[in-house]
């Protein structure tokens, strides 16, 4: 589906509440398929990715039944082995996190996934999962992934890379492993399974970068998801760049290793505001007020930072071409391996926009400030993302642009346009 942005309003005025947490919907779902007993998690994401991660669960023999209040209700008996591949569509998160899960099995299994999913990098979980023991083969270490259930123990994994999916898969796997598992990252990524799994009663510690655990039965939880940072981010954006904003985003997921964008904006001189700040399940949760700031600043962005950020990256962009002066994103090389060659996409797409932006090895450097033009044509490469990402840049561009494959918003954000459609004034 093609899709036609314009600056056919004034401004973005108003309150919404942002969808849920797409790491943590497929966190709660995969997690409550391992704790036997009934599981009841609230708000769960309308988002595709997750709904993968629900349709593998359901074809390792899960009862899951989702109302139309998006309530989902899990009974768990423990996995069984699958008659069918199990399909993960789109979703990274999906394919690494049960591969940690399934490795440690008594029963073999296969995952799929669509044509992006099967061009990206699985050497990063199936190398830590062969120490521990496990039987994997691929497709030069791509999906396919065929699983043969073993018996694994525990290692001391010093990751080079800083990746929650592999962290997460690593942990997993630690789980149903025997004696303890360590891990450590470069720099800490988003921590949400270690909070959920301690939460639901797994032997885990966690130091800083340093995870370890051992063993362990979960219980079942009752939750709510919490809404999603990353989708945040869109509007966080926006209401910076379209003049004369001032937006309200309600109950936004404020854990520290994914409030990189907050840090970021602030610096560059932005007027944000966090309050209404709570737990979620020991998660910090909170209400931003995001107000249009026309004297934004250029800053460096380095790898000290990327983990806590790194799906904020194409908006992060957009935002720099409305900074004054040079904005520097380095150490993000592992942009290339998502949905799509992030630094590759970003940069040509915001080039058709007339944006003065140059790729790197690890990353971009912008400089501003640029009028965006419009009557363009661009490319969302089916990332969703990118596609969230070029929308917000027709806010501001001066005729109207179009994005090719829109309708990929829905693997992580649905509900983006009718949210769109209430604070446009
Ligand atoms: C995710 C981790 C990140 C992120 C992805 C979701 C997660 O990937 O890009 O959208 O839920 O664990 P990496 O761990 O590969 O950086």
């Amino acid at each position: 589906m093609q899709k036609t942005v314009s600056q056919n309003f004034k401004t973005l005025k108003g309150e919404i509440t942002i969808p849920s947490d797409k790491s943590m919907s497929h966190r709660a779902i995969l997690f409550s398929s391992i704790a036997k007993g009934k599981s009841i998690i609230k708000n769960f994401s309308n988002g595709k990715d997750p709904h993968s991660s629900i349709e593998v669960c359901k074809n390792l023999g899960i009862d899951i039944k989702i109302n139309s209040d998006r309530i989902v209700e899990v009974n768990s008996n423990g996995l069984k082995m699958s008659k069918n591949n199990l399909y993960c569509g789109n979703s990274g998160t999906t394919m690494r996190l049960i591969s940690g899960i399934l490795a440690g099995q008594n029963f073999d299994s296969v995952l799929t996934g669509d044509e992006s999913l099967s061009s990206r990098p699985m050497k990063r979980i199936i190398e830590p999962l062969r120490l521990m023991g496990a039987n994997i083969e691929s497709n030069d270490f791509k999906a396919p992934i065929i699983i043969k259930g073993s018996e694994l123990h525990g290692i001391e994994y010093n990751s080079k890379l800083s990746s929650a999916q592999v962290k997460s898969c690593v942990l997993l796997a630690g789980l149903f492993a025997n004696g303890v598992t360590t891990y450590k990252e470069p720099q800490i990524s988003r921590n949400h399974t270690e909070i959920l799994l301690k939460y639901m009663g797994a032997k885990i510690s966690c130091q800083g970068n340093f995870t370890k655990i051992e063993k362990s039965e979960l219980n079942p939880i009752n939750t709510e998801i919490f809404g999603d940072i990353s989708s945040a981010a869109f509007f966080i954006v926006a209401g910076l760049i379209v003049p004369n904003s001032d937006i309200i985003l309600k109950n936004v997921g404020l854990n520290p290793t994914r409030t990189g964008i907050i840090d970021v904006v602030k610096k560059m001189g932005a007027d944000i505001e966090l309050f209404d700040i709570h737990e979620i399940c020991a998660e910090k949760v909170g209400n931003i007020r995001v107000k249009y700031s026309p004297d934004l600043k250029g800053i460096d962005i380095d790898s000290t930072i990327i983990p806590r950020l790194i799906d904020e990256i194409p908006i992060i962009s957009v935002l720099a071409t409305q900074c004054q002066g040079i904005t520097k994103i380095s150490g993000a090389q592992d942009l290339k391996n998502k949905e799509s060659d992030r630094i590759l996409t970003t940069v040509t797409e915001l080039k058709k926009l007339g944006a003065n932006i140059t790729a790197t090895q690890d990353g971009m450097i912008i400089e501003g400030k640029t009028k965006l033009k419009g009557n363009v044509l661009t490319e969302s490469y089916r990332d969703h993302r990118l596609a969230l990402s070029l929308y917000v840049a027709g806010l501001i561009s001066e005729n109207e642009i179009s994005i090719n494959d829109f309708d990929w918003i829905n693997i992580s954000f649905p509900e983006f346009e009718n949210l769109m459609q209430e604070i446009r004034g």
